[in-house]
């Protein structure tokens, strides 16, 4: 690797110069490598500020097409799409996933309806929006059922690719839930829908703003240890990986990010798949309280999303992804 040293090998003069260090640089952000995360709300003509998250609002669905339209204006490739559920349509076992008419199913048929194929719109496959215990599935003495639950995830993925979502995201971190929803896809004709597996998804303590944004903070009580990752581990990510792409999934995600580039990294190394991050809300907070410090600036977001990037992110879902003219 080294062709000489020092005096006559220099490695700065090909940083002398901003066209020179331009040219040699390894990496670089477009829009095409974000995802727009977009909270919808009940109501009408509303744009909910979230105390936790500076500058990300929830929408009502009279809304959507403008935040929509300028998301396909800034060129992104996809938004995905999370409700708050108010806690009247919530219940023990999250009904409310499976009704055709929830806020996401409706969002997603006006956002096709209007935008065709302009955007890709994904979705998460999981029941935490829902339950009114806040886990990702059915909860039975202390514990998440995983068979029973993949069952309900299965009727959720099918409704919402009915709708016509694109990307089916399961985020809910049940053994062997990939392969389950793939072959009810495929045999309800779904052939094309796209499965984007939270695949190497931690139990952490980086998604305390989302669980505000989506409702579920006062309802979720403990932790989900006994199904997402013990962030100790990242030999156990690689099989959870591993697995993911055998039942199926077209696309795996690591999440949190910036705390997990190391996942991020043997993972794409290994597996030569596309691998997505997922910037989290407790990340996003961190980084936008701290911008208000006088000795921290907007360059430390650009700064660490391309960190993903390094690290083999091929996309990054982002909350900072509609503000992108003002980052990269
Ligand atoms: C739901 C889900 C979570 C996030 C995305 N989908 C929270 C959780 O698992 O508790 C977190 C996203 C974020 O923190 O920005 N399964």
């Amino acid at each position: 690797m080294i062709t000489g040293k020092f005096p006559s090998l220099r490695l700065r003069r090909n940083r002398k110069s901003d066209w020179s260090r331009r040219l040699v640089e390894e990496n670089n952000l477009t829009p095409n490598d974000f995802i727009l995360p977009i909270f919808l709300i009940d109501g009408k003509n509303k744009k909910q500020a979230i105390k936790s998250m500076p500058d990300v609002y929830r929408y009502t669905l009279d809304k959507i097409s403008f935040v929509v339209d300028k998301a396909i204006k800034k060129g992104l490739p996809m938004i995905a799409l999370f409700p708050y559920t108010e806690k009247n349509k919530k219940n023990d076992l999250g009904t409310e996933a499976l009704n055709e008419n929830n806020l996401v199913c409706k969002a997603i048929q006006l956002i096709k309806k209007k935008f065709k194929n302009e955007i890709g719109i994904m979705c998460d496959v999981a029941l935490d929006p829902y339950t009114s215990h806040g886990h990702d599935g059915l909860f039975k003495s202390g514990y998440v059922l995983n068979d029973e639950t993949i069952k309900v995830l299965i009727n959720q993925s099918l409704l919402q690719a009915q709708m016509g979502c694109d990307v089916l995201a399961p985020s809910d971190m049940m053994d062997g839930r990939i392969g389950k929803i793939r072959k009810a896809l495929d045999k309800e004709n779904f052939k094309n829908v796209q499965i984007l597996s939270y695949a190497a998804k931690y139990a952490s303590s980086f998604y305390g703003p989302f669980r505000d944004a989506i409702g579920s903070k006062n309802s979720f009580k403990g932790d989900k240890k006994t199904y997402q990752m013990d962030f100790k581990n990242s030999d156990e990510a690689l099989r959870e990986i591993s697995l993911d792409i055998k039942e199926g999934a077209d696309i795996v995600m690591v999440k949190p990010g910036m705390p997990y580039l190391d996942i991020i990294k043997s993972i794409k190394e290994k597996f030569k798949i596309p691998v997505f991050a997922y910037q989290v809300s407790g990340e996003y907070s961190l980084l936008s309280n701290g911008i208000k410090n006088e000795l921290v600036n907007k360059n430390i977001v650009f700064e660490s999303l391309m960190a993903f990037k390094r690290a083999g992110a091929n996309a990054i879902i982002s909350y900072y992804a509609d503000r992108l003219d003002k980052i990269l």
